[in-house]
C-alpha cells in the first residue's frame, strides 16, 4: 500500500501549519541585555556587536521605551564601572551606574521587569569573577561581595538578581542576604549551568571584563560536560534559585532538554554575544537571511525547554512575532 500517512498533508498551506505549530515565540518570553554606564548623552557602540550600545541612563531610558514599544517586557543590566580595583568594589555601590539605572527605570517603567546581573568581572581590575589570591580565584571569599552587590541591586528594585560568577555555594549566600534584609520577594536566576564559552568574546569587549592572566576554567563548566549541568542546577535550586540558566544556548539545546525534563522550574537560556554576532557577520555579508535565521535560532531555544530567552534580538524577535 502506498503511504496512508503523509506528513505532508499538515503542511499545505499557511493556516494548516500555523495551526499544527508545537513552539511559537511571543515577546513576553524575551529579555533585553542593555549595558549601562554614567554620563549622560553616551550612546556608544560596540564595535563587534553591531547595534548594541554602552548607554548613560538618559539613553537607555530612551532605549527601554522603544523597546517597550516594540513589545519587550524585562531587560537584563550590565554595569560599565568607573574605576576598577582588585576586588571590584563599584560592584555594590549603591551610587554606581546600574543601580541609578534600576531606580530610573522602576520609576519610568514600575511594570517593567528589571534583572541586574551580579558579578564582579567587570568591576576587577584582573577581570576575574572573584576575589585573586596567589594566582587563584578564591571562592568562599567572594561570596560576601556578590551577596554585597546583590543586596545593593536589589535596594535599588532590582525584580530578580542574576548571579553569574559560577562560585559554589552564591545562590545561598545572597538568597540569605536578601531574606535577613527582608526582601525575600527577590528572585534569584541563576546562571546555574554557565560554560567556558568562545562565545562571550563580543561581549567582554563591551563589558570591558576580559580576564588580565589565565582564563576562566577553574569556575565556568567545561563544555564537554553534560551531567555536571544537572549537578549545577540541583545545587542551585537547593540553595533557592528561583529560575535556572543555561548559557550559552545553541551549543548547548541538549543540556537545557535534559534539565527541562529533569526539573519543575521555570529554565532560562542566554543566546550569548558570539551566537548574536556570527550572525549579524554572516548576514552583512549576504550568506544568511538574518530574520529567518534569528527566528529559527529563537525558535530552536525554545523548542529545547527555554521558558525565558536572554537575547541581544529581543526587540527585533518581539516586533516580529508580536
Ligand atoms: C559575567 C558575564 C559574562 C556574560 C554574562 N555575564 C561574560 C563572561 O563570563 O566572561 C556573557 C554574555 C554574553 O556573551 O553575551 N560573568
Amino acid at each position: 500500500m502506498f503511504p496512508t500517512r503523509r506528513p505532508r498533508r499538515l503542511r499545505r498551506s499557511p493556516g494548516v501549519r500555523n495551526m499544527v505549530r508545537e513552539t511559537r515565540l511571543d515577546p513576553a518570553d524575551l529579555v533585553y541585555p542593555l549595558f549601562v554606564r554614567s554620563g549622560s548623552g553616551v550612546r556608544d557602540e560596540i564595535p563587534s556587536m553591531p547595534g548594541n550600545y554602552q548607554l548613560s541612563i538618559d539613553t537607555l531610558l530612551e532605549e527601554v521605551d522603544a523597546a517597550w514599544d516594540d513589545g519587550v517586557r524585562a531587560v537584563l543590566l550590565f554595569g560599565i564601572p568607573d574605576r576598577k580595583d582588585d576586588v571590584g568594589s563599584e560592584a555594590w555601590d549603591d551610587e554606581a551606574a546600574v543601580q541609578a539605572a534600576v531606580r530610573a527605570l522602576k520609576k519610568s517603567r514600575p511594570e517593567l521587569v528589571v534583572i541586574t546581573d551580579v558579578c564582579l568581572c567587570e568591576y576587577t581590575d584582573h577581570g576575574h569573577c572573584g576575589v585573586v589570591r596567589d594566582g587563584e580565584i578564591v571562592n568562599d571569599d567572594t561570596l560576601e561581595l556578590l551577596a554585597r552587590a546583590a543586596l545593593s541591586h536589589a535596594r535599588a528594585g532590582a525584580d530578580w538578581v542574576a548571579p553569574s560568577d559560577m562560585m559554589d555555594g552564591r545562590v545561598g549566600a545572597i538568597r540569605n542576604a536578601l531574606d535577613e534584609a527582608g526582601m525575600d520577594q527577590i528572585a534569584i536566576l541563576s546562571y546555574a549551568a554557565k560554560y567556558m564559552s568562545a562565545f562571550y568574546g563580543p561581549f567582554r569587549e563591551a563589558a570591558q571584563s576580559t580576564p588580565q592572566f589565565g582564563d576562566r576554567s577553574t569556575y565556568q563548566m567545561d563544555p564537554a560536560n553534560a551531567t555536571e549541568a544537572i549537578l549545577e542546577v540541583g545545587l542551585d535550586l537547593d540553595e533557592g534559585a528561583d529560575i535556572v540558566m543555561v548559557k550559552p544556548a545553541l551549543p548547548y539545546l541538549d543540556v537545557i532538554r535534559s534539565i527541562k525534563d529533569r526539573y519543575d522550574v521555570p529554565v532560562a537560556a542566554y543566546n550569548v554575544s558570539g551566537e548574536y554576532s556570527m550572525l549579524v557577520a554572516a548576514a552583512e555579508r549576504g550568506w544568511v537571511d538574518r530574520e529567518r535565521a534569528m527566528l529559527e535560532i529563537l525558535t530552536s531555544i525554545k523548542r529545547a525547554g527555554a521558558d525565558v530567552i536572554l537575547t541581544y534580538d529581543a526587540r527585533r524577535a518581539a516586533r516580529l512575532v508580536r
